[in-house]
Formats: C-alpha cells, sequence, structure tokens
C-alpha cells in the first residue's frame, strides 16, 4: 500500500504531538499543568446538557446537510445582536471549527495555490491548505511590534497569481493580537485590489481584553468575498460538541459548500441540539468568561516577567501567549521538562513554538502557552516552568 505524498508532508500539531510524553508521566502519578491546548476549564451552560437529554426521538436519524434550522435560525439571530445581517441561507453548520476551515480551502484552492497567513500562525492552517496541495504563504509578524501587519507594500509583496486567500484569526492564536481597524481596512483593500477570499476565523470574538473590536463580518465592502468562520468550542467552553459553522453571502460558494456539506452528509443531531440551546445562554455568561480570563492573562503575564530570560507577548484576546525560552531548543526542553522534571510531582506541558511557523528554522526557541487554566494553577504552572527552565540549563 502507498501512501499519498500529501499526507506525508503534513506535520504533526505541535498542541499534540507531546501527549504521549504526557500521557508517560501521567502514568506515572504525575499531574501535568496542560497550557499546551485551548481546553478551557470553565464549565459548559447546562442548557446544553438540558437539551441533549430532552431529545426524544426514538431514531438519531440523518439530519440536513446545510445544519439544523433551529441551530442555523439560532446563529442568525446571534450575529443579528451583533449588527451582521445573515440569511439563514449564508450560514452552514459543521463538525467544528476545523470543518469550515477544511471547507474554505478545499472550495478555494487547487494543488500548487497559495493562502497568505501572518505568521506565527494557528498551525492547523498548514494541515489544512496541505490537505490540498496548497501552501501557507507566511508574512512574518514579530514580538517586537505586538504582531501586528506590517505595511501594506510588505504584505503585498507575498501575493503572486497563485494567492486564492487571506487567512487570519482575530483574535489571533496563537499570538493574542487584536488587528486594529486600520489593519482591517488593509487587509479589506488588498483582498478586493487582488480579487482573493479572506478567510477570516473569529473563533475566540468574545476575548478581547483592551479595547474595541471589529468583526469582519460587519465591513460591507468585504461582503462578497468574506468567509467567517466560527464555533462554540471556545465561546462556550464546548470543544467535544464538534459544532461550528462557516459563513458567507457569497452565493457561488454556498453552492459549492453545500456540496462539501452533502458529502459527509450531516453534523452530529444531538450536538447540534445542544448548541442551538447554548445560543439562548445570557450575555452575562460571556461577559464573566471574559472577565476570568483577562484576569489570566494578567497573572500569567506577570507571572512571566519574572523569569529571567523568557521573552513574553502582551496578548490582547483569545487565551495564548507566545514566549520566547532560554533554551536552544524549546521543543526538546518541552520533552525533557515532561520526561524528568517535576516538583512535588507536578510538570508542566506547553506547545513548542516552531510548529506555528512555516518558515524552517523559526519559533525554535518559542512556545505557546493557553492560559486556561484557574490563576492559581496558572501561578503554579509557570512557577513550575521557571523552575524547569533553570534546571535544564544547569545540567
Ligand atoms: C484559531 C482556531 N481556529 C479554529 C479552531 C478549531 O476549533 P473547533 O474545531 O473546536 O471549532 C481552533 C481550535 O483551537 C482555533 O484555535
Amino acid at each position: 500500500m502507498k501512501l499519498s505524498q500529501r499526507v506525508q508532508l503534513l506535520q504533526q500539531s505541535p498542541i499534540r504531538k507531546l501527549t504521549p510524553y504526557a500521557d508517560k508521566a501521567k502514568a506515572a502519578g504525575k499531574k501535568v499543568y496542560h497550557l499546551n491546548i485551548g481546553q478551557p476549564d470553565i464549565v459548559t451552560p447546562p442548557a446544553f446538557m438540558e437539551a441533549v437529554k430532552a431529545f426524544d426521538a426514538k431514531v438519531v436519524a440523518y439530519g440536513n446537510s446545510k445544519g439544523e434550522p433551529a441551530l442555523i435560525a439560532a446563529i442568525q439571530r446571534y450575529y443579528a445582536a451583533l449588527g451582521m445581517d445573515y440569511d439563514t441561507a449564508d450560514i452552514f453548520i459543521t463538525n467544528g471549527g476545523s470543518e469550515a476551515l477544511f471547507f474554505a480551502v478545499l472550495a478555494l484552492c487547487d494543488a500548487g495555490d497559495e493562502v497568505l497567513a501572518f505568521e506565527p500562525f494557528y498551525a492547523n492552517y498548514s494541515t489544512f491548505a496541505g490537505e490540498f496541495g496548497a501552501k501557507i504563504k507566511a508574512v512574518p509578524t514579530d514580538v517586537e511590534s505586538g504582531y501586528h501587519l506590517p505595511p501594506e507594500e510588505v504584505i503585498e509583496s507575498y501575493i503572486t497569481p497563485r494567492t486564492k486567500a487571506v487567512i487570519l484569526t482575530n483574535p489571533g492564536n496563537p499570538t493574542g493580537v487584536v488587528y486594529t481597524s486600520e489593519e482591517q481596512d488593509m487587509i479589506a483593500r488588498l483582498v478586493l485590489k487582488h480579487d482573493m477570499a479572506l478567510i477570516a476565523d473569529e473563533v475566540y470574538r468574545e476575548f478581547v481584553y483592551d479595547g474595541a473590536y471589529r468583526s469582519f463580518g460587519s465591513m460591507k465592502e468585504l461582503e462578497q468575498n468574506l468567509i467567517l468562520i466560527d464555533s462554540i468550542s471556545k465561546r462556550y467552553s464546548a470543544c467535544g460538541a464538534r459544532i461550528g459553522c462557516i459563513i458567507s453571502k457569497n452565493k457561488a460558494l454556498g453552492k459549492e459548500l453545500l456540496k462539501c456539506c452533502q458529502g459527509r452528509l450531516c453534523s452530529p443531531a444531538l450536538e447540534q441540539v445542544g448548541a442551538a440551546a447554548l445560543y439562548g445562554t445570557p450575555a452575562s455568561y460571556l461577559e464573566a468568561v471574559n472577565a476570568e480570563y483577562k484576569k489570566r492573562r494578567d497573572t500569567i503575564v506577570a507571572a512571566l516577567a519574572k523569569l529571567p530570560g523568557v521573552k513574553a507577548g502582551d496578548p490582547k484576546g483569545a487565551f495564548y501567549v507566545m514566549v520566547s525560552l532560554p533554551v536552544d531548543d524549546a521543543e526538546k526542553f518541552a520533552i525533557w521538562t515532561l520526561e524528568n522534571f517535576a516538583i512535588d510531582n507536578e510538570t508542566v506541558m506547553f506547545a513548542p513554538g516552531n510548529g506555528f511557523y512555516s518558515t524552517p528554522g523559526c519559533g525554535t526557541k518559542e512556545a505557546r502557552l493557553a492560559y486556561v487554566l484557574n490563576c492559581e494553577s496558572l501561578e503554579r504552572a509557570i512557577y513550575i516552568l521557571g523552575e524547569a527552565l533553570k534546571a535544564y540549563n544547569a545540567k
């Protein structure tokens, strides 16, 4: 049996690839603080379970390929409340934001096409592009400028006749950047000038800690070029439900997306029932969650500032921070920590930074930390990280 070149060239997820080392540490009786994955510890609103428990159909049947009408209507109302007027026809339910991203690239890219991303970027963007033989063209951004965008002419110099789309996360994973209105206008100009799509991944939309936020969905001029990626995973701490959506007003794209949806028959029935109920969660829930993440952001940034040789970003949204560590290779250090280091039988896991870059050699000394644990656990985890750094560099 021969495997495709395409699949063999895909990278392992930097967020999950060290899991076997963490499992081994746990099997040896250690507690592992997980800073590697964006799995919040926030309780999912009970409306989800209540709706699932109340599901009383006699058959768990296939549903509509495009999604259950009640969920689509709930999402439409959610957007209307944000001042964005989407028709139910514009909304396609997917198996998480992940499948929405997969469909977006499938609908846009042939083998050899390019997707522009701002490096460091969410690692799975490389995976989704690679699955179709497309390539990420990485425009560098850096910690010194808060991972904000370079000037328009610099970005434009990365665009070629094969560039089909710009993909970005706002607020950003892994950097926590929140783009300014001016940056969003610049992106819109470039997208329209070069007749590209903008894949705007806004799954962290509610998690912005300093200042205002504007959705790309509110920019009228982008209407025909915009593909919005959304999900209940982070918004309602419902990662395992696997419910997201892809939204576009472009009817030609919608026709193709419907085929993608039909190809995988439908999204999970019970989870869609639960998801529809989640959209009735009062705004006060999201306000409280936002306040909690802000506290965690402040806690982790303050704790990192105390570690000698560690340089951290200044995240404004989402729940991640990129850090530069005083080691030669953050991946080796991450593995060493899981295998060899613990304080009172507790250790820490984080995602090596190299997987968030596609430019070879970049991010080697960096790591992405997810501040999804409560403040006390975060302080403990960063303390262990600091002690691990000392022990590693004293070897
Ligand atoms: C930026 C970004 N987009 C999309 C996703 C996919 O999320 P899900 O498939 O759980 O909706 C994630 C998950 O971590 C993410 O960080």
